[in-house]
């Protein structure tokens, strides 16, 4: 198999620049990167004494190698100027004219790019159980996006996305916000606030519900910032 194998994924030409990397081998990261792991290996980073980057969870590095891992999304802001104009660039959209969501809501969305597919026991990775079981191992489709919203936006409390539900976490990319969760659909119930910062991701707010798929408080995402964030979203394939 050749090594790392690298696609450009086009959220923005004026100001990130994003690569799908997958079959990654002793691979130099020279300028600050965000590196998410969407596979299901641990991805080494080169330097002592050796450390890794768990599947889902991310980090920002510089000047550092990294030793293997199946699949990495690497995101570099090499512009800051306009930023916020990632808004205007092709596959971007306001989300109320993507479905129905209040119009009155400043919050923008990228276009969504399939990135493999991973294998994972939900009831692991939720945190319902401490060990992995083979038997509970499913595949699942790895979509991600982008969003934007500028300072102090409310994104909207939600607790279902589709059905059946993806397992959905969050990457920092710009500025910073928090994961947001609620006793009910209303902000003054809000019991947890979860503070992202460029290169954090959140561990998933889902559990594995009784007909198996996934169950979410209600949630949201609020922004401190002018903010850009990526889904990663697992959606469960048959
Ligand atoms: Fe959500």
């Amino acid at each position: 198999m050749p090594n790392n194998t690298e696609k450009n994924i086009k959220f923005s030409e004026k100001y990130l620049k994003t690569t799908w990397l997958t079959d990654v081998r002793n691979y130099y990261i020279e300028k600050w990167t965000i590196v998410v792991n969407l596979g299901n290996q641990k991805a080494h980073i080169s330097a002592p004494p050796e450390k890794y980057l768990l599947p889902r969870t991310s980090t920002i590095l510089k000047d550092v190698t990294i030793k293997d891992g199946d699949s990495l999304l690497l995101i570099e802001i090499f512009n800051e100027t306009n930023i916020g104009g990632i808004v205007l660039e092709s596959g971007w959209d306001i989300l109320g004219n993507l479905m129905e969501f209040p119009k009155e809501v400043p919050l923008w969305k990228s276009t969504q790019y399939d990135l493999g597919i991973a294998k994972f026991d939900p009831y692991f990775v939720t945190g319902q159980s401490d060990k992995p079981k083979d038997s509970n191992l499913k595949k699942y489709q790895v979509k991600v996006n982008l969003w934007f919203a500028p300072a102090k936006t409310n994104c909207a409390i939600h607790n279902k996305h589709m059905e059946p539900d993806f397992l959905e976490v969050h990457t920092q990319i710009y500025g910073t916000g928090r994961m947001q969760k609620f006793h009910a659909n209303n902000f003054d119930t809000i019991y947890e606030d979860v503070i992202m910062s460029p290169g954090d991701t959140h561990i998933p707010f889902a559990s594995v519900g009784e007909n198996g798929n996934f169950v979410y408080p209600w949630h949201q995402y609020y922004s401190d910032t002018d903010c850009i964030w990526m889904a990663n979203e697992f959606h469960p394939l048959p």
